[in-house]
């Protein structure tokens, strides 16, 4: 490192707590609390929780998102679909952000980014409408110039590129292609902060991946759930986050590879 590098800056991360509401949704009772969850999301080092308040409510409900909004004290980054309902919603509410996806009813997750270039004017009015309240913009794509330059155009202020490709391709052993998607996030993220856009990242990240993806300095936050959900069931939620902090951090080179 020369004199005057400049050290890089720690990527925010953000816990989606969706899942947590799932659980306590299988149930129809009030535990599992998603509010506690993330309360306790961000006293183990979460920058901001994220929610997605689905058409079809089946996890995250509306008082969830009010309560997160009211009770804790890192930003809320509100996922939603761009429709009238929940532009009402969020404008009720005023997250510090929120992020457009695409939402299909018969989906299980967020399959795919959002078609900016179809749906361009759709979504101009309601990027235009959040902002003018004074929300931060997001939207979910696929890390092509294209979106990427179609998301600047609209009024995005940052781009959340999706990961799920180059996630999928990991965990199904297809080397070439986990490459080929690799190198288009990074060709993505490159494209976006040149464009002036805050790049953010999401969909199926876990340790290996989220450590890997930290090393391409344009991206500031990563948006998680399902993994480490998955991981609280095992080792409590806190040290799924304390886990994964580390490894962002070590892949971004502020501490060293072996710092576990
Ligand atoms: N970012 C966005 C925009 C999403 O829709 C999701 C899934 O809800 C995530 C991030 C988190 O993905 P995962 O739950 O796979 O970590």
């Amino acid at each position: 490192m020369t004199l005057d590098s400049k050290r890089p800056e720690r990527i925010r991360l953000g816990v989606n707590i969706d899942h947590v509401a799932t659980v306590r949704n299988a149930r129809g009772g009030a535990r599992p609390d998603p509010v506690r969850a993330a309360m306790l999301a961000i006293g183990a080092g979460a920058d901001g929780i994220t929610a997605h308040l689905r058409e079809d409510r089946r996890h995250i409900r509306d008082e969830d998102m009010a309560r997160l909004k009211a009770e804790i004290a890192k930003p809320l980054n509100y996922e939603m679909a761009a429709t009238a309902e929940m532009l009402a919603i969020a404008r009720r509410i005023r997250p510090h952000a929120c992020c457009l996806v695409p939402e299909k009813r018969e989906e299980r997750t967020t399959e795919g980014g959002l078609d900016v270039l179809g749906g361009q004017n759709h979504l101009r009015p309601y990027i235009a409408e959040l902002k003018e309240v004074g929300i931060r913009v997001s939207l979910f794509i696929e890390p092509d110039r294209a979106p990427i330059e179609m998301s600047k155009s609209l009024g995005a202020d940052i781009v959340e590129l999706h990961t799920g490709s180059w996630c999928h391709a990991i965990e199904a052993g297809d080397t070439a292609k986990a490459e080929t998607e690799f190198r288009r996030l990074k060709s993505g993220a490159a494209i976006a902060a040149a464009a002036g856009l805050e790049v953010h990242a999401g969909h199926g990240l876990d340790f290996e991946t989220a450590e890997k993806l930290a090393s391409v300095s344009e991206f500031v936050e990563f948006n998680i759930g399902h993994f480490l959900m998955g991981e609280a069931v095992f080792v409590g939620l806190a040290q799924a986050i304390a886990t994964m902090r580390l490894a962002m951090d070590r892949g971004r080179g502020l501490i060293p590879v072996d710092a576990r």
